[in-house]
């Protein structure tokens, strides 16, 4: 009831003004799976005109335009490079979403071309690729948001309000992960899984999100040492339950990334991450993320796959006049726009106005230094420094 109550007074995000006289001109690089999101939420948008679409699929970006009844809008390109050379757009900003392996080159072409760019997760799949981009970003002075949409949810927000309060005292272990029991994610085709396209498996696409909700929520430390360990068990099977059940057998021959890794990773501050992420495992759950300090500890229970918010009601563990006690922290169940649609406004008001971008290249830089981190000593069977060069 008094939730109710103090609910009323909260912003309503669907009211916030936004000033139309200034129209968006906004293209799309990649009309596949998560570009129907993106659509969807400029839709939403009063001061935005989609004017161009690209895809390296003939027809397939034309197709996706008609499919979401959006009319007038230019898709005669092979790629990003003629989208973005076609000056006749006058773009304000594009989306990229286009797989793994292809978010470093189009970004740094938008880049240098004075275009705003939205660029889905992973940031990239190395870090020299992110140092490059970051380096196209800082020499344009353009927006470079990274699509980490769960930042936005008010449960995600909820984690760094209490890192923050210093209700857990000093930080020192970090346990996170996440993990799907049987979901190598083929639905649409092999995009995901094969070492062309996507680089990286389980430990980029959702690994990300897990690093992401805590290093944000202690400030993005800087990550030091690393010692990774990466698998792909059950990606390489042909009689892996989901390709059998799709009737995709080949599927096991294409696929060349992990699912599953884990890592031991040092911070700045002598702060520990122990992470472990799955697409594919013989186990329920990789285990609740628990974030412990010297005062509380934070226990945030895990989704089985991640959609942008908590798998249930967080706990504080702490101590009260020598008791021992636990406070629950309740489930914020959003109002107004979707978290996609807070992605996109975010990103379009930050253009606007100048003002910083929503999830900024210099955090998410730390993230990708740690996957790309992982990746390499994985490979080298020991760990590794981390080493990050001036942008
Ligand atoms: N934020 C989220 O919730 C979320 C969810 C799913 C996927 N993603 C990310 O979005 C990205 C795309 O995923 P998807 O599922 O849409 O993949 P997809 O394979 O369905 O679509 C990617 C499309 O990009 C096109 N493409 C690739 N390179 C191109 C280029 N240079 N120019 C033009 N088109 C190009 C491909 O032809 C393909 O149609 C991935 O990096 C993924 O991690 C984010």
């Amino acid at each position: 009831m008094a939730d109710n109550i103090l609910d009323a007074f909260k912003e309503d995000q669907s009211k916030t003004v936004i000033d139309t006289d200034r129209k968006m001109r906004v293209g799309i690089i990649g009309t596949g799976w998560i570009a129907d999101a993106h659509i969807k939420s400029y839709l939403n948008q009063p001061d935005v005109e989609l004017v161009a679409g690209a895809d390296l699929i003939p027809g397939k970006a034309a197709a996706f335009f008609a499919k979401h009844g959006v009319e007038g809008v230019k898709t005669d390109y092979a790629s990003h490079k003629e989208m973005l050379d076609d000056e006749s757009l006058h773009l304000d900003a594009v989306s990229i979403c286009t797989y793994n392996r292809q978010h470093a080159e189009p970004a740094i072409y938008a880049l240098n071309k004075g275009v705003n760019v939205l660029l889905e997760k992973p940031f990239t799949v190395t870090l020299d690729e992110a140092i490059e981009v970051m380096r196209a970003e800082k020499a344009s002075g353009k927006v470079l948001s990274i699509g980490f949409q769960p930042r936005l949810d008010a449960n995600m927000k909820k984690i760094k309000e209490i890192v923050e309060s210093g209700e857990l005292g000093t930080i020192y272990y970090i346990q996170t992960g996440g993990g799907r029991r049987r979901g190598i994610p083929t639905p649409f085709g092999t995009t995901f899984i094969e070492d062309e396209t996507a680089g990286l498996g389980a430990l980029a696409d959702i690994g990300c999100y897990s690093l992401d909700m805590v290093l944000n929520a202690i400030g993005y430390p800087k990550p030091l040492t690393v010692s990774g360990y990466k698998s792909a068990f059950f990606g390489t099977d042909p009689n892996y339950s989901n390709y059998v059940k799709t009737g995709h057998p080949e599927y096991a021959k294409k696929f060349g990334v992990d699912d599953f890794a884990a890592a031991f990773i040092r911070l700045e501050g002598d702060i520990i991450v122990d992470f472990r992420i799955s697409w594919a495992m013989n186990m329920d759950t990789a285990g609740d993320t628990l974030i412990l300090g010297t005062k509380g500890g934070l226990r945030i229970p895990s989704t089985e796959c991640w959609n942008g918010t908590v798998g249930g009601a967080m706990k504080v563990y702490h101590e009260i006049a020598g008791s021992q006690v636990c406070t629950e922290i309740p489930v914020i169940t959003m109002k107004g726009p979707s978290l996609f649609d807070r992605k996109i406004r975010t990103f379009l008001d930050a253009c606007k106005t100048g003002a910083p971008a929503p999830v900024p290249s210099s955090q998410i830089l730390y993230n990708q230094a740690i996957l790309d981190g992982i990746a390499k000593s994985a490979e080298l069977g020991r760990e590794i420094e981390i080493e990050i060069p001036e942008i």
